[in-house]
């Protein structure tokens, strides 16, 4: 068989697996601290939803979906990302009904058709949440600091958090035309997908990495410089909670996300380190999105983080809770009793590997430190007669003789 994986996808196993899970149980903990709880929602979705969720002019719904025809004839679509699906649920359920403010956390795999690279792939996985009820300008900056705490804990260093207001819809089409008048000169200096975005989405061409395009946008019209007195102050009370909070950020007048349904503050975490693919973590408010699939008006804020790039950039080492531990046997008259510490150490949580056939001492320290283990309990027949094992410290190497009673204490905490 010579089948391999589909381009843009990939297996994520051994030591990646284990960061995986590790950094889906830290964001699952601080997601609960700050209050959302999990949502779960289908993997794909009627088409409709993320062509009228995320919009029409953007590249997602344009070039990225993963779109067919089921069996029974409906368009259904491979979920590109979890905002919209958040709020279908979220009107499904008439959860608005039921209380004024929610929130939710989500993790999952999500599918956009782009040219793969480093940090950039055709399956992906998120985790990200959205809170639903409020525009207080307290829960952006909230939402802001809790997707920085979280990278911060899971241990990424050296991040740039990026801020800006897109403000709301009005002003977003009176700086447009402002936009569009500016670039109307310009628009042979633009890249291919500029010249298109010209015309169907402007605003876009300003957060272009293409050099001309970038150098065509200098002196545009500034976007925080075109919004309401309501806007403004919206966003002055956002930098000022961020500075209570004590996040460090950075204004970028350009930064316009690629999803049609923002308003207001847009924000991203990016990091130097992963080339092109530098951003972390994503999001903003979008106060109208709950009433352009069909509710009342609802504001909303969320963001939503690239599992794939945290990896690429986490220090295994900084998730490693609690040290991994080798019981090693010596001759088959220990088995049993050896099996029987690692099953009561494992029940108190303790991480154990031991050998499943008897062999040498040499071959099983051989490969414990392979495995990374710090610490080995060592069981031979003296051991086992009293109840006791030699407890080696592998990097210190020093070993001492505890009891069972002893060991299980130690690694309980006690
Ligand atoms: P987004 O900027 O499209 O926003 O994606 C969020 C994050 O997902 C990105 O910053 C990146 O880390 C990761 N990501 C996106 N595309 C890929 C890819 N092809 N390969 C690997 N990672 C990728 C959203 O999806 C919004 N729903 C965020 C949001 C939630 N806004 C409000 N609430």
């Amino acid at each position: 068989m010579n089948i391999k994986a589909v381009r843009g996808t990939k297996d994520i196993l051994f030591k990646d697996s284990e960061k995986f899970n590790n950094i889906v149980n830290v964001a699952s903990e601080v997601f609960e601290n700050y209050g959302y709880g999990r949502i779960i929602t289908p993997i794909f979705e009627e088409t409709a939803l993320f062509k009228r969720g995320i919009g029409e002019g953007t590249d997602i719904v344009e070039k990225e979906m993963y779109t067919f025809e089921d069996k029974g004839g409906r368009s259904v679509t491979l979920r590109p990302e979890g905002t919209a699906s958040v709020v279908r649920s979220y009107l499904e359920h008439k959860i608005g009904k039921q209380e004024e403010f929610s929130k939710f956390y989500y993790f999952g795999p999500m599918f956009r058709y782009e040219r793969p690279q480093a940090g950039r792939y055709r399956e992906f996985n998120q985790l990200g949440v959205e809170a639903f009820g409020s525009s207080e300008a307290v829960l952006d900056a909230e939402v802001i600091s809790l997707g920085y705490g979280l990278l911060e804990k899971i241990g990424i260093e050296e991040l740039e958090v990026q801020i800006n207001s897109v403000g709301g819809k009005e002003s977003r089409i009176a700086y447009r035309e402002k936009l569009v008048d500016y670039l109307s000169d310009k628009v042979e200096l633009l890249c291919e997908d500029c010249k298109t975005r010209y015309e169907k989405n402007p605003l876009r061409v300003l957060d272009c990495k293409v050099k001309s395009c970038q150098e065509a946008t200098k002196d545009a019209p500034v976007l925080t410089e075109n919004l309401s007195e309501e806007e403004t102050a919206h966003y002055e009370e956002v930098k000022k909670y961020l500075d209570a909070f004590d996040v460090k950020y950075t204004e970028n007048p350009k930064l316009v996300r690629g999803l049609d349904y923002y308003s207001k503050t847009v924000f991203e975490i990016v990091t130097n380190k992963l080339g092109a693919q530098g951003t972390v973590l994503a999001g903003g408010r979008y106060d109208g999105l709950v009433e352009t699939m069909g509710g009342k008006a609802t504001p909303g804020v969320g963001f939503a983080a690239g599992v794939e790039r945290i990896m690429l950039l986490l220090d295994q080492d900084k998730l490693t809770k609690k040290a991994p531990v080798a019981i090693v046997w010596l001759g088959e008259e220990s088995k049993e009793f050896s099996f029987k510490l690692a099953e009561r150490l494992r029940k108190d949580g303790v991480k154990i590997n031991i050998e499943l056939k008897s062999k040498s001492m040499r071959a099983q320290m051989k490969k414990i430190d392979k495995l990374g283990a710090k610490y080995a309990i060592i069981i031979g027949e003296d051991e086992m007669k009293n109840n006791q094992v030699q407890l080696k410290n592998l990097k210190e190497r020093t070993q001492t003789v505890y009891s069972i009673e002893d060991v299980v204490a130690i690694w309980k905490g006690e």
